[in-house]
């Protein structure tokens, strides 16, 4: 008996990755446009973090329609109706509003309207908690097909005076579609930690219920980012090999074993300094840092997406997706690529009438919110403040 196969679930039912989709703004912002910004240097930020550049949003452009562009992607490649969904979840920490979540908006502007929607909040691991929570109500027999989406604009609550964190950061989304299959393999065990005494090392102070929006907080730009980058440092380059040898040894398997490393890309130095503890080469730990920066939530679902499309997973691969972030949280998961992939992998590109499904649902959803002012106003005519029928 294979080692994988005494991780399998009760019912027979695992979680495998079907679709997947990226989006990023167009807009770039490098290193050198930085330096005119504040006092940093393309050599520093190459150097100190391997990121050379970053996509920022323009107008018009939010979380929501990152994860939009994202997620119709990945419903393209699992060629998925919407309305098959049973669940979408987004992890970020920039949603669209506080409330109501940002896969609440998801949910109605794909048309997926037998899901349930919610946000996830874990910081940079984000989108590995997300994942482990829909793999897991899959494996318990309630959900067939979950679009699992990190997404983030982090320009957002940058401090743009602020050289410790302004050069980190950078907006996009990505998305995957989890499917119940009989199949061995899939998700394989995932483990998640926090260790909420870290808070204040990576935090936005103000705008929650400890305090509240005001002039003073806007004046004190206590809306944006505050890290200690040195002690989230340190913490990464622990937790991340710590985390990656609990979930292997969950799964029965070794660092032998991974095929690829799909990690939060955060500082290309922490990725080397987890590869080092692992004891596993630097070709096998995926890194695009220098393309997109530290998009968050957003990170391992665009680098597992461009994984992919670079044909780096290969049918029965293994993978170890790890991240850490604010909360302080951690999370790994270990999936076995067991079902074939898609030859050859769909263009991004939406097909005519799926685009014009798309339209189709906008159109209905803005109908929906004009009937509901409608029927408001007919209910004050008709009815008076108790709820008894008017004579
Ligand atoms: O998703 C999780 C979120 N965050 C992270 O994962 C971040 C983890 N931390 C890091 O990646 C690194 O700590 C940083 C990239 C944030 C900083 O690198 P570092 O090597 O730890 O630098 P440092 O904070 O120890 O600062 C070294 C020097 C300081 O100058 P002095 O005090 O030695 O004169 C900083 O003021 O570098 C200076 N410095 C900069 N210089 C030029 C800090 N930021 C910059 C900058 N450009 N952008």
């Amino acid at each position: 008996m294979s080692r994988l196969a005494t991780q399998r679930v009760a019912n027979g039912r695992r979680a495998h990755i079907v679709g997947w989709g990226m989006a990023v703004p167009e807009r770039v912002l490098n290193n050198h446009d930085l330096s005119t910004m504040v006092d940093t240097s393309d050599e520093w930020i190459r150097q100190r973090t391997g990121i050379v550049e970053r996509h920022i949003v323009g107008d018009g452009e939010t979380t929501f329609s990152l994860a939009l562009r994202a997620a119709q992607s990945a419903l393209e490649v699992a060629n998925l109706d919407p309305a098959q969904l049973d669940l979408v979840v987004v992890a970020t920490v920039t949603p669209e509003y506080y409330f109501p979540a940002t896969a609440c908006l998801l949910q109605d502007a794909l048309g997926a309207e037998h899901a349930a929607a919610f946000d996830l909040s874990a910081g940079c691991s984000g989108f590995v908690y997300a994942l482990s929570v829909a793999a897991d109500l899959i494996a318990a027999g309630g959900y067939k097909h979950c679009l699992v989406v990190g997404a983030e604009t982090l320009s957002r609550i940058t401090d743009w005076t602020d050289r410790n964190t302004c050069v980190l950061f950078g907006d996009g989304a990505g998305a995957v579609i989890l499917e119940a299959n009989g199949a061995p393999g899939g998700i394989l065990s995932s483990v998640l930690g926090a260790d909420g005494s870290g808070k204040d090392l990576l935090i936005v102070p103000a705008g929650g219920s400890a305090q509240p929006a005001n002039a003073e907080t806007v004046q004190a730009r206590q809306h944006t980012v505050q890290m200690d980058g040195r002690q989230v440092f340190r913490f990464a380059t622990r937790i991340m090999p710590e985390a990656s040898r609990r979930v292997l040894s969950r799964a029965g398997l070794t660092v032998q074993d991974i095929s690829l490393v799909i990690p939060h890309q955060a500082n290309d130095r922490i990725l080397q300094a987890a590869a080092r503890s692992l004891g596993i080469e630097e070709e096998r730990m995926y890194s695009n840092l220098s393309r997109y920066g530290n998009t968050s939530s957003a990170s391992i679902p665009i680098a597992l997406c461009e994984a992919i499309e670079r044909g780096l997973v290969k049918r029965d691969a293994v993978l170890l997706l790890t991240g850490f972030g604010a909360g302080l949280t951690w999370a790994a998961t270990v999936l076995r690529w067991s079902l074939p992939l898609p030859v050859p992998v769909p263009p991004r590109r939406m097909t005519f009438w799926r685009n014009l499904r798309y339209r189709w649902v906008q159109l209905r959803s803005r109908w929906r919110q004009f009937w509901r002012q409608v029927d408001s106003r007919l209910f004050q005519i008709l009815y008076d403040r108790e709820g008894r029928r008017k004579r």
